[in-house]
């Protein structure tokens, strides 16, 4: 059962420990920036080598304790390492942010197989490795979690040259529900949180010149996203205000799926 918790518009995390996957810059530092502020000991799990500087800026920041773990979630050894890491340090886990991503961009007929599996593997596979073993962790524990995935917009509309990366993102949607339906009864909510193109490194690489232009002219809002943004919609998935949302999708794309 997942618990009701008094709501008052806090989003409080003080006493959570958490780990954000893909960390070290982005929209996954904005998060565990935001994690840290209300109160979370935060993780900072990634690929980079400045996992280490990122989590001591944030701990100097807002004076919560921090820990920055490589991890890279194609490989089960380094996810399972990761878990135990953080255990060592914060001696529980209540909360994953899973945001590793990978993207290269070709036509379906130009996309070379190979592309289309390294997708799945960081994006699809690599995440749900993750929250299986975070899950497992928190069974464990016995007081419920959050686990929140970064999807996206191409999880409901088709984007140009975006077959491989939809392919990956658009899975989670499915993974998703069922962790949803099956965690429930251990009182972990299981929700993705859909952007659009979010000014990141990833966001800059997939969007440039007049597909960019053309593509803002079509977001209502009339411009991409930026991090705070898709961490403010993170922190709320993550938070006991959003106890009774779980299996969701929540899109962040300044209207871009209107139509
Ligand atoms: N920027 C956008 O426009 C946009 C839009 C929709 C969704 N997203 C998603 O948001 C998430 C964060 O992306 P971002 O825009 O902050 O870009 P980013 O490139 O700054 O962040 C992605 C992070 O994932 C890490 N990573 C890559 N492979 C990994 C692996 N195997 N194991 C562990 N970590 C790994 C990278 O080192 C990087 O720090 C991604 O999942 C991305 O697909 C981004």
């Amino acid at each position: 059962m997942i618990k009701y918790e008094k709501v008052n518009g806090d989003f409080d995390l003080s006493g959570k420990s958490a780990i954000v996957i893909g960390g070290a810059g982005g929209i996954g530092e904005s998060t565990a920036r935001m994690y840290a502020k209300k109160g979370a000991n935060v993780a900072i799990a990634d690929t980079k080598n400045t996992v280490g500087s990122v989590a001591q800026s944030i701990a100097k920041d807002y004076g919560v304790q921090t820990v920055g773990v490589n991890v890279d979630v194609t490989n089960q050894q380094s996810v399972d390492d990761m878990v135990a890491t953080v255990v060592d340090s914060f001696g529980e886990i209540n909360i994953l942010a899973a945001m590793p991503g990978f993207v290269e961009l070709h036509r379906a007929t130009d996309m070379p197989i190979d592309i289309i599996e390294k997708h799945l593997n960081v994006n699809a596979v690599g995440v749900f490795r993750a929250c299986q073993a975070v899950a497992k962790q928190m069974i464990k524990q016995g007081k419920g979690g959050k686990i929140v995935c970064i999807t996206s917009q191409a999880d409901f509309i088709a984007i140009n040259k975006h077959v491989a990366y939809t392919m990956s993102k658009a899975s989670l949607v499915g993974m998703i529900k069922v962790c949803a339906l099956e965690w429930a009864e251990y009182g972990i909510n299981v929700n993705g949180v859909a952007p659009t193109v979010v000014n990141t490194y990833m966001g800059e690489k997939a969007w440039q010149g007049k597909v960019k232009d053309d593509m803002i002219a079509k977001i209502p809002a009339g411009r991409f996203a930026e991090t705070d943004e898709i961490a403010g919609a993170v922190l709320f998935m993550s938070s006991p205000e959003s106890n009774m949302i779980t299996g969701e999708d929540l899109v962040v794309d300044g209207g871009f799926t209107i139509y």
